[in-house]
């Protein structure tokens, strides 16, 4: 299998839907590139379930997209990247690209007064996956995380501005404002769908940090520097599998993407991996 290819496509996977702000994020950098999404609709959310799980659902989802072909992984899920990367670069040889250091970095490229703060899942928070990157990349920064679980379903059941949004954004972010951050990662898929509400709250003064942004610069560096950038003249192809509801899945994507996704199938996946395995 050749995967050092320009014109093949980029893999995403997620734990389901939130992966689609960090698709948002490629395409608008990436316009040209064909991506490849997976979606583990089925077995949704992976923020709650342990590290050995998580990695296994991982190592599933990242063979699946090889069997595609792709040129290059993103782990847009932040708790697959906070558990399982390493596994995952051991395990394959297409280059994997996860959400904690490009968000790590973006971030203390932005911090003014070295205060930074983190909210994910409750899996990306127990595992300090930013904490600990921050402060290997710079041991001045202080680090406040808060997990914060109720984001999750609140943004799939569209309640972007919603007055229940907000009153739990003030219970859950209350704590990080007492801290004097000047910078705060949205350490998981689903807050940057958040940010208004979560950006009214902390105030003016706090810099919000996409991963999924800062994720997308990467890979196009990295394709840049690898010669790997797709050359072709018109708009990318995209796929969307994934493991269940894809009615639902297929909603939310192209009210969130804003445009038509005829391109979506449910698969399943032991089903596809022992077939090509
Ligand atoms: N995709 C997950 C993440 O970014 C959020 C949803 C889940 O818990 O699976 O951490």
């Amino acid at each position: 299998m050749n995967f050092m290819n320009k014109s093949n496509p980029i893999g995403v996977f997620d734990s389901g839907i939130g992966g689609l702000t960090v698709v948002k994020q490629l395409k608008q950098f990436l316009p040209k590139e064909n991506i490849v999404y997976f979606g583990d609709t089925a077995r949704v959310p992976y923020g709650t379930k342990s590290n050995s799980t998580v990695i296994e659902y991982a190592i599933q989802d990242a063979r699946f997209l090889i069997n595609k072909n792709v040129k290059l992984i993103v782990v847009a899920c932040n708790t697959a990247s906070s558990v399982a990367l390493d596994v995952l670069r051991e395990k394959f040889g297409v280059p994997i690209i996860g959400m904690i250091t490009p968000g790590a970095n973006l971030a203390l490229e932005k911090t003014k007064n070295n205060r930074i703060g983190v909210i994910g899942t409750e899996a990306t928070i127990s595992n300090a996956a930013y904490s600990k990157e921050l402060l290997k990349l710079n041991d001045k920064v202080k680090v406040y995380e808060k997990a914060c679980p109720l984001f999750v379903p609140l943004a799939e059941e569209g309640w972007l501005e919603h007055k229940a949004t907000k009153l739990i954004a003030k219970e859950y972010l209350s704590e990080l404002k007492e801290k004097n951050i000047d910078t705060l990662i949205l350490g998981c898929t689903h807050y940057p769908l958040l940010k208004n509400v979560i950006g009214e709250v902390m105030g003016e003064g706090v810099e919000l940090i996409d991963s999924g942004t800062a994720a997308a610069i990467v890979v196009e560096d990295y394709l840049r520097a690898k010669s790997l950038l797709n050359d072709s003249s018109v708009e990318g192809n995209d796929l969307f599998f994934v493991s269940d509801m894809p009615g639902k899945f297929k909603f939310i994507a192209e009210r969130f993407l804003g445009k038509k996704l005829p391109n979506i199938r449910k698969i399943d996946l032991d089903e596809e991996l022992s077939f090509k395995n």
